[in-house]
């Protein structure tokens, strides 16, 4: 099986066996676009043409025996097609902040509570409804021409198979699924005047929604009509892939964004609207995400800042010769704004406490521990919510970093445990593919090929208390400077460079 995961940073293919282990792996980059302040795009053609040159070299590494496809992909963006399945424009990014004025326009029509009882969710700026209102807004030549609307691993999906679907867990981060019925809700769409013909089929990720068409096969090297599996966002195929489909395993994961995913046999969504409520890959599931924006995405910056050559293996080590709590400084991960716990498109980030002692190793380990507290502030509301946590498994770059790790387990104050494959959204897709070909009978058969390694990360006493004094002082911090974080992002739009129509905060 196949597993592709159009992610934030780039794209990745994982070959998987009936035993669950790798065979072939590929991965290419593209770029994130940031035309003005708190805009995040990327060109569809460029997953395209991306995911092609991963299939291609995953196909020859395996002779073409590949039996099925499964997607994956970050959530939430928005492509707009027009009748002949053309790009428009540049897709809007789940990390996109330039709908502050359509959610609060979609928060009075259709109302706060309502909102929450058929989504799961209040209306965020990164959702994709109201980026479609956005386009009606400020690009009405483009509105006027969109046909179809994809989430970005759709996009895909309709190049490898002309197929127009997608599945529960994506279409959960729309804002236009009621979660109950696990389908488009009749009243939002009405409400907010967006035609349902615009949106794809939905189905249960395992199910298979197209089939690879011939032209594409013969490109890629891979055999035609093999069934492309419904698939997951990014985070609900990661849950899969590392068998956090029970109630009481929850998944800490560091990525370009930083998530903590709970398993929901029945659905409970989070009334305050912290912690996002969506359908899980697994049929009839949901699950809790409490999302923190930038949080691999943070370092990304920060290896920018530095000019770091190293990489990322460099920097942890960098961070590691910085004692815990960096001497009293705190990094706070608001880059792109935040949603979890602050649901706050104007937050912005911030080094506190910085003293003459302090260097690049100081300023790495605050940045690694701020990411981390971000991830404990929606731990914390899913202990308020009274959701049972009986072990959190890491994944991601946080979950490849010793140092990353440990500072999770000394935060979380719990041990954390790692899966022997931790490739993520793609092993997941990969798993789902599997299902959708009849080589696993479900999802969970197909999960009881995901191993727990042997070593765990348990957390150190004496690191967990003096970390609990830091994170009180970091959840401090943003209560006392958010109407300073919004007056600067006041400032930064208004400087006279910007288009008069660039909504203020
Ligand atoms: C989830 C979210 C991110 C993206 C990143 O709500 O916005 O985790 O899925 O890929």
């Amino acid at each position: 099986m196949v597993g592709l995961d159009i992610g934030t940073s780039g794209v990745r293919a994982l070959a998987v066996n009936k035993a669950g282990d790798v065979v072939a792996d590929s991965s290419a980059e593209y770029a994130i676009l940031a035309p003005r302040p708190g805009w995040s795009e990327q060109h569809p053609e460029d997953w395209w043409k991306a995911v092609s040159t991963v299939l291609r070299e995953v196909a020859t590494a395996t002779d073409g025996q590949v039996v099925a496809i499964g997607l994956a992909g970050q959530m939430h963006g928005s492509v707009f097609l027009d009748a002949r399945d053309r790009v428009i424009r540049p897709a809007l990014l789940w990390n996109d902040q330039r709908t502050d004025r359509q959610c609060r326009q979609i928060t009075e029509t259709i109302g706060r509570d309502k909102l929450v009882a058929i989504t799961g969710n209040p209306a965020l700026t990164g959702f994709q409804a109201p980026k479609v209102l956005w386009l009606r807004d400020e690009e009405p030549a483009h509105f006027k021409q969109v046909a179809h609307l994809l989430l970005p691993k759709d996009y895909i999906r309709l190049q490898l198979s002309h197929e127009y679907a997608t599945d529960a867990s994506d279409a959960s981060g729309t804002l236009l699924l009621d979660l109950r019925q696990r389908g488009w809700s009749q009243e939002i769409l009405n409400a907010l005047e967006i035609p349902e013909q615009w949106l794809p089929a939905v189905y249960e990720s395992s199910m298979t929604a197209g089939a690879l068409d011939p032209h594409a096969a013969a490109e890629l090297g891979l055999p035609a009509g093999i069934p492309i599996s419904a698939g997951a966002g990014d985070n609900a195929a990661a849950a899969v892939g590392i068998g956090v489909v029970e109630d009481g395993l929850i998944s800490s994961s560091i990525g370009s964004s930083g998530v903590l995913f709970a398993n929901m046999t029945k659905i409970q969504p989070d009334p305050s609207g912290r912690l996002h409520a969506f359908c899980h890959a697994v049929p009839g599931g949901y699950h809790l995400l409490g999302v923190t924006l930038a949080a691999g995405a943070s370092l990304r910056w920060w290896r920018s800042v530095l000019n770091s050559e190293g990489g990322y293996g460099a920097l942890s080590e960098l961070a590691a010769t910085a004692p815990p709590g960096a001497e009293g400084l705190i990094f706070l991960p608001y880059l792109t704004g935040e949603r979890t716990p602050h649901l706050d498109p104007f937050a912005r980030g911030a080094f506190f406490g910085l003293t003459s002692r302090h260097g690049p190793a100081h300023l790495t380990r605050a940045l690694m521990e701020g990411v981390v507290f971000s991830l404990a502030d929606s731990l914390a509301v899913m202990v308020e919510l009274g959701l049972s946590i009986k072990q959190i498994r890491v994944i991601g770059g946080g979950g490849r970093s010793p140092l990353w790790r440990q500072i999770q387990a000394d935060v979380f104050g719990i041990p954390v445990y790692r899966t022997v494959v931790d490739e993520g959204p793609a092993y997941g897709a990969a798993l789902l593919a599997g299902v959708s070909a009849g080589l696993f009978s479900s999802v969970d058969e197909a999960c009881s090929v995901v191993r727990l390694r042997p070593e765990v990360t348990e957390p150190d006493e004496r690191r967990t208390q003096l970390y609990k004094a830091y994170f009180e002082l970091y959840r401090s911090l943003y209560p006392l400077t958010s109407s300073v974080m919004a007056g600067l992002s006041h400032l930064a739009l208004d400087d006279g460079l910007l288009p008069p129509k660039m909504d203020r905060p």
